[in-house]
């Protein structure tokens, strides 16, 4: 098992950062996981697109990156000292995949948000590399997370898996506080049924 695999296991139950060794059970692997696992393994973090997708929200870009069935993966670029507030998608699991930057991702776990990275962790390794790369979180559907961006700005993946089977973009599966006037405009629209 690779450095890759190991870790990605570690989310196969859908919370914990670390492996957890558990008796007698069969491990499956929820299908976002199972996804993640190919298209990492498919040798090639961010191959070419198969859909120009660009989505603005706030003081964060998308950019879709790969998009296949229910599945997508999505660099998500995020402007320096700019915030996520507390959210969840119900139609989305995804991966959050950490590639630079500041990035303080938070996750709620019973009732209360939580750190996800160590601090600590964001330095710059001998090598060049950041101590977090790959590093990565799974949100649940419906599970609220947030981040806060440092001063350097930061950038992560999303792997995702659209539950409806129609992947669209995140800001619009958005159970929280609206981003931006622009996102609230688009939140609305939808809840009256408009198509934006
Ligand atoms: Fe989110």
């Amino acid at each position: 098992m690779n450095t890759t695999e190991l870790k990605l296991s570690a989310f196969a139950d859908g919370q914990e950062p670390t492996p957890r060794p558990r008796e007698n059970a069969v491990p499956v692997d929820p299908p976002v996981v199972a996804f993640a696992k190919l298209y990492i393994s498919n040798g090639s973090v961010i191959p070419p697109s198969v859909m120009a997708g660009v989505s603005w929200v706030g003081d964060f870009a998308q950019v879709v990156l790969h998009r296949e069935g229910p599945f997508q993966v999505v660099l998500c670029l995020c402007r320096p000292n700019s915030n996520i507030t507390p959210h969840g998608h119900p139609t989305v699991d995804s991966l959050a995949f950490y590639i630079s930057g500041q990035l303080d991702f938070q996750i709620e776990r019973d009732g209360r948000m939580v750190n996800v990275f160590d601090p600590g962790g964001m330095i710059e390794l001998p090598d060049g590399r950041c101590a977090l790369n790959q590093a990565m979180v799974r949100f649940m559907p419906g599970q609220r997370h947030a981040a806060k961006v440092g001063p350097l700005g930061g950038a992560f993946l999303t792997i995702q898996h659209w539950l409806d089977g129609k992947p669209t973009s995140v800001e619009r599966d958005w159970d929280g506080a609206p981003l931006s006037p622009d996102h609230a405009a688009v939140l609305k629209a939808r809840e009256d049924g408009v198509t934006v």
